[in-house]
């Protein structure tokens, strides 16, 4: 098991995000007051820089708009509308029904499934979305399957307006009545997911803004300053691996963005696990590719039986680690030490 402790890893995910940073936050010319709130609570908080995902899902809301809609959601006086829609960026009405991109944001860990049923399982396996350790070596080659999995577009709520909502049935089809009808499947999987009992041994939370899974993260590392650490947007295909870098750390907080008509999360604590951020590069130019996390969960005697990841490893639930990539919407947060 080659695993490189070199400092380089890190500081070119550093350098990675500040340099997508930087050339975004040229592109936009102005933030909002909410935006400039948000990231003032990302540097109190996080050491490392923004990545890009949630830079784009900053709110354009200005405070004023914010006490407006805050005061209606209080007085019981809100109901969407296109206007607070696309003031702040939602995707209201947006006809997002695809249940299977949701499921499958839950697949890739663990399967959170309130009522007995099977861990997502499709005809159409990616032998590649599970691993062993033993692929994580300096020096060797690998298939990165599509880390792309797609959720509309949309923003964060402002923390105060979001903690006027609940993630509950009937708070969602109060305030939001037509994206509810549209994308009722997905929203569904989102409440059930979010409204299940802890697996015996973590604690979760499905987040309705950026600092409360700020917070969230905080709380469950027992840590007054985190790092954020996401897969950059990458392409598929046979690369090879520069550099590996171990984030020696016992506890782990695992987010995966969920569907509602704002940016939401379903985040969880994970034991027993480690995560890796992996340097890839071309194999014949040695160009860098990009920064991509592994998490492997050491333990997997809990899982399912037919959990997909014994398909394809080919052994059984206890017999040995299991490891994935992290997608596009996932984030992991780890104590900044
Ligand atoms: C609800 O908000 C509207 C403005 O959007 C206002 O005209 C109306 O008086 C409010 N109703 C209540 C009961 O507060
Ligand atoms: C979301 O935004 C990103 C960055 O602006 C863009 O690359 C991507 O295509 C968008 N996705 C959708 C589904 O609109
Ligand atoms: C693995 O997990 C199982 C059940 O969750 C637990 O009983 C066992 O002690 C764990 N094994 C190790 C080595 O931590």
């Amino acid at each position: 098991m080659a695993t490189s402790h070199s400092p380089t890893s890190l500081l070119y995910i550093y350098l990675a995000f500040s340099l997508s940073f930087t050339s975004l936050a040229s592109t936009q010319l102005s933030l909002s007051s909410i935006a400039s709130d948000q990231i003032k609570f990302w540097s109190e908080n996080v050491a490392n820089k923004m990545p890009e995902s949630i830079f784009n899902k900053l709110s354009p809301l200005t405070t004023r708009d914010r006490d407006y809609y805050t005061k209606m959601i209080s007085e019981n006086n809100f109901s969407e509308n296109p206007n607070f829609c696309s003031l702040a960026k939602l995707s209201c009405s947006s006809e997002f029904d695809d249940f299977k991109a949701v499921k499958q944001a839950y697949a890739v860990t663990k399967v959170y499934n309130n009522n007995g049923a099977l861990p997502f399982q499709s005809n159409k396996v990616d032998k590649f979305s599970y691993f062993r350790l033993s692929i994580l070596r300096e020096g060797s080659m690998l298939h990165l399957s599509d880390l792309e999995e797609k959720i509309p577009n949309r923003s964060f709520l402002p923390q105060e307006l979001a903690s006027k909502i609940s993630i509950s049935r009937k708070d969602i089809r109060k305030l939001f009545p037509k994206s509810y009808a549209l994308s009722k499947n997905s929203m569904e999987t989102t409440l059930s997911y979010c409204n299940a009992e802890a697996i015996k041994g973590e604690i979760k939370i499905c987040p309705k803004s950026l600092e409360e899974m700020i917070r969230f993260s905080k709380l469950a590392l027992g840590k007054t300053k985190l790092l954020a650490l996401a897969s950059q947007s990458t392409r598929t295909g046979d690369l090879l691996i520069k550099n590996i870098k171990r984030f020696d750390r016992q506890k782990i907080v695992a987010c995966h963005e969920v569907y509602l008509p704002f940016t939401a999360y379903f985040c969880h604590s994970i034991s027993s696990s480690r995560i890796y951020a992996v340097d890839l590069v071309e194999h014949d130019t040695r160009l860098p590719v990009s920064t991509v996390i592994a998490i492997c969960h050491m333990n997997t005697s809990a899982w399912p039986k037919n959990h997909v990841a014994f398909k394809i490893l080919k052994f059984s639930p206890g017999e040995g680690e299991a490891c994935h990539w992290m997608s596009n919407i996932d984030l992991a947060w780890i104590a900044d030490d």
